[in-house]
């Protein structure tokens, strides 16, 4: 069955042209377009939709009313806003209900790239039975409010560290989180930032972007524990590998790009972790107890129980989000980096290896034997098994991580 992608504009002649330049399209999407969102819900109340393309600006119902309407009535639909007077913060506050923001006037080869990418993930991880599971969630999580403006600064052809800051600076937890991060080993030793401002000039706005992101997500749970996860634990952890995943790829002598792209996998490599107890908090808690107890790797109990890992759905996720394909593969494959062979060392590897690092050290302290946590002859392969223990050495700048659980 073909998906279904129901576009919303306000302005007849804006979906003209959709339906113009999209025609090429009719062979693997079944479209539809509703002229508001009245007609939108009308629509959705005969067909069940996969993707919703929304206005953000239209009389009446707004695209952000829409989509919360969408969320409410279909949660497994993927949903895009589109908006051209981005910026101001009324505006942003209401579009925490998209998965994805794109700025208008928005080019159709972006449109189109973006709606297949969402696509082709779902399709991507259909086998192992993440679409079932996903599609049963009673939510997917949707970025903070603040996440949106950041991505909007993003765009612009210089995004300015002052305005990233006064983002980030309203949001208390936030900017402690931002300044732990900075202040950490990983960002020159010793040096504590003196303000938020040199925090996120030291982090880089992708940084701090994808900090947002996973603080945003992780907030939104009450309580110390969801579904048997730490989350104060998960946070620690999530903060240390990215930072270590970032330092082995530089030592690897990865550029830039890369060890940015390897921070933010590192930091977002168990999100699908906290989704699957957030939704299935009984279940995921059992799956927890299994694992510690029979020391069956959790990614096999979460086979076991519901079908697909913590690994797969995390990749959906920030796949969903719009991250760059690297990051989707080095979620997709953290603890199975022999998925991706004969590539080489790049992303995966180096978030590979901080994440196998990483656990054996918070779990069991340096002793625990690692080949339980690494893949041994994918790192023999790539030609890396060797440098180990000088990755190893890297943690010990993790105590000051530590400190920001
Ligand atoms: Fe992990
Ligand atoms: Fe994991």
């Amino acid at each position: 069955m073909k998906p279904i992608v129901l576009f919303v504009d306000d302005e007849p002649n804006i979906l003209q042209g959709l339906r113009r330049n999209l025609r090429g399209m009719r062979g693997e999407w079944d479209m539809a377009f509703a002229n508001g969102g009245a007609e939108a819900l009308e629509y959705m109340q005969a067909a069940r939709v996969d993707v919703v393309v929304s206005d953000m600006r239209m009389p009446g119902m707004d695209g952000a009313r829409l989509l919360a309407e969408v969320a409410a009535r279909q949660p497994h639909a993927i949903r895009f806003i589109l908006s051209g007077q981005v910026g101001h913060d009324e505006a942003f506050r209401l579009i925490g209900t998209s998965h994805q923001f794109l700025a208008k006037p928005c080019d159709t080869e972006v449109l189109l790239a973006s709606v297949k990418r969402a696509l082709a993930l779902r399709d991507l991880i259909a086998d192992e039975g993440v679409q079932s599971l996903v599609s049963s969630l009673r939510e997917l999580p949707t970025p903070p409010d603040i996440y949106d403006e950041l991505v909007h600064e993003l765009q612009l052809p210089e995004p300015a560290v002052h305005k990233v800051t006064e983002i980030v600076a309203r949001d208390i937890a936030l900017t402690t989180k931002v300044l732990q991060v900075a202040g950490s080993g990983y960002f020159g030793v010793g040096e504590k930032a003196a303000s938020l401002l040199q925090a996120v000039a030291r982090l880089g706005v992708e940084r701090v972007r994808s900090l947002v992101l996973t603080h945003g997500i992780v907030a939104r749970y009450e309580g110390p524990k969801v579904g048997g996860v730490d989350l104060d634990g998960l946070w620690a952890h999530s903060v240390t590998c990215g930072g270590l995943a970032q330092s082995i790829a530089k030592d690897a002598g990865l550029d830039d790009k890369a060890a940015e792209n390897a921070f933010v996998a590192g930091l977002l490599h168990d999100i699908g972790a906290l989704v699957l107890a957030a939704n299935q908090p009984e279940k995921y808690e059992a799956i927890v107890a299994v694992s510690h107890c029979e020391d069956i790797a959790r990614l096999e109990a979460e086979r076991q129980a519901l079908g697909a890992s913590h690994a797969r759905v995390g990749a959906y996720l920030v796949g969903l989000w719009g991250l760059p394909d690297i990051v989707v593969e080095a979620v997709a494959h953290h603890h199975t980096p022999c998925d991706c062979p004969g590539r080489g060392f790049d992303v995966v590897t180096a978030v590979h290896v901080a994440e196998g690092l990483t656990q054996a050290h918070e779990w069991t302290g340096p002793d625990e034997p690692l080949e339980k946590v690494l893949d041994f002859e994918y790192l023999a392969a790539v030609g890396v098994a060797d440098r180990l223990s000088g990755w190893a050495e890297l943690l010990t700048g993790m105590g000051q991580e530590r400190d920001c659980a």
